[in-house]
């Protein structure tokens, strides 16, 4: 889908892009934006946040949560500011209609409204667009859960450095209190941050230099030094062997990789096909009792599936253990975010 030239002088007039690279972020969210509107059926209403909760997730230190959720979008309070991430137009326009809708019942305002376009590939993912609010604002924010600090950033990248959907297996984590934890596809860290605080050593693990840069701001901006936690810019696949060879043994492991991504020498990861030989080869470092998160937002895999093949893995490499979920959080419709289950290892 290609927009022809008024389309696009139009959107440049109404967009009012600040820079070159907003203009050519615009087009694209335009073009994929028509192309994945056409005929698709209308989602279901989105659910709103009910009356009261801001004020408890405020009062548990927490002011990064979701304020709605609807089929084709969702609405996130983060810090002062709220995201509003859609699949189509009509979604975009009901949500801005429902966060006025619901800020007018509330006794509080966003500083600033930014928009974010959900595609169906993740080569057409593009950055957040300031939708309303002061433009001279830093793109950089800080927003707080259970009172730890996480940096937020609108304008690097298409995710803004927190999956809200983790908040239960971060509250998780901090009640087990591991001692030596293991984060695979570690993005910004929080899950090390969250073990940092509990007194634990961490091995942060991603592919982005730049993410896990950004996980050390987390950890210095919650008064951490660096000196029991390394950070590693590798592919988690071909790192698992060389821990397990050296001995390296850990009492947590996080393993909450993408549905589809390109290791190291273009290796393809499909979170389908390969799970299995990820908790494998996790299982190789997991210390003689080993708490181990097994997550994904692959829409074809549930929770059941997760267990299944932990079992299957479990059983392969002689290991024992008990299984739990984490409930669903007050701001996430049953059945929304992450799957995840907690695989504990006796
Ligand atoms: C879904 S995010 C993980 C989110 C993280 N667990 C959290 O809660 O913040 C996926 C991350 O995996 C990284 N990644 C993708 N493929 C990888 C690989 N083969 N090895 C290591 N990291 C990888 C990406 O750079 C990205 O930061």
């Amino acid at each position: 889908m290609v927009l022809k030239k008024n389309q696009r002088l139009w959107i440049a007039e109404k967009a009012q892009p600040r820079s070159s690279i907003d203009l050519v972020n615009i087009m694209r969210q335009a073009e994929s934006m028509i192309r994945h509107t056409a005929f698709r059926p209308p989602s279901p209403p989105a659910k709103w946040l009910e009356s009261g909760l801001r004020e408890e997730f405020e009062k548990a230190g927490t002011t990064a949560h979701r304020l709605a959720t609807g089929g084709d979008g969702w609405v996130e309070r983060l810090g002062d500011d709220v995201m509003i991430s859609h699949k189509n137009e009509v979604v975009l326009t009901e949500l801005v209609a429902g966060l006025t809708a619901w800020t007018a019942k509330e006794s509080w305002k966003p500083a600033r409204v930014f928009t974010r376009f959900l595609p169906l590939k993740n080569a057409d993912r593009v950055s957040p667009v300031l939708h309303s609010g002061d433009e001279t604002l830093p793109v950089t924010t800080v927003v707080t859960e259970a009172g730890i600090r996480y940096g937020l950033d609108f304008a690097t990248g298409y995710s803004h450095g927190l999956f809200l959907d983790q908040r239960a297996n971060r509250a998780k984590l901090a009640v087990l209190r591991p001692k030596k934890l293991l984060n695979t596809f570690a993005y910004t860290c929080s899950f090390s941050v969250v073990a940092a605080l509990g007194g634990a050593e961490t091995l942060s693990v991603d592919l982005s230099r730049k993410s896990l840069d950004r996980g050390k701001q987390n950890l210095a901006l919650n008064g951490i030094a660096e000196t029991k936690h390394r950070f590693v810019a590798d592919d988690t696949l071909e790192l698992l062997p060389k821990l397990a060879q050296r001995g390296e043994r850990f009492d947590s492991i996080i393993l909450d990789p993408p549905t589809f991504s390109r290791g190291n020498n273009g290796r393809l990861w499909q979170v389908e096909q390969h799970f299995e030989d990820l908790l494998r080869a996790a299982l190789e470092v997991a210390g003689p009792k080993c708490a181990i998160l097994l997550s994904t937002n692959c829409t074809k895999m549930d929770e059941a599936g997760l267990e299944r093949q932990a079992r299957a893995c479990a059983k392969l490499k002689r290991r024992t253990a008990d299984y739990s979920r984490t409930n669903t959080p007050a701001d996430f419709p049953v059945g929304e975010g992450a799957k995840t289950v907690w695989m504990m290892v006796r």
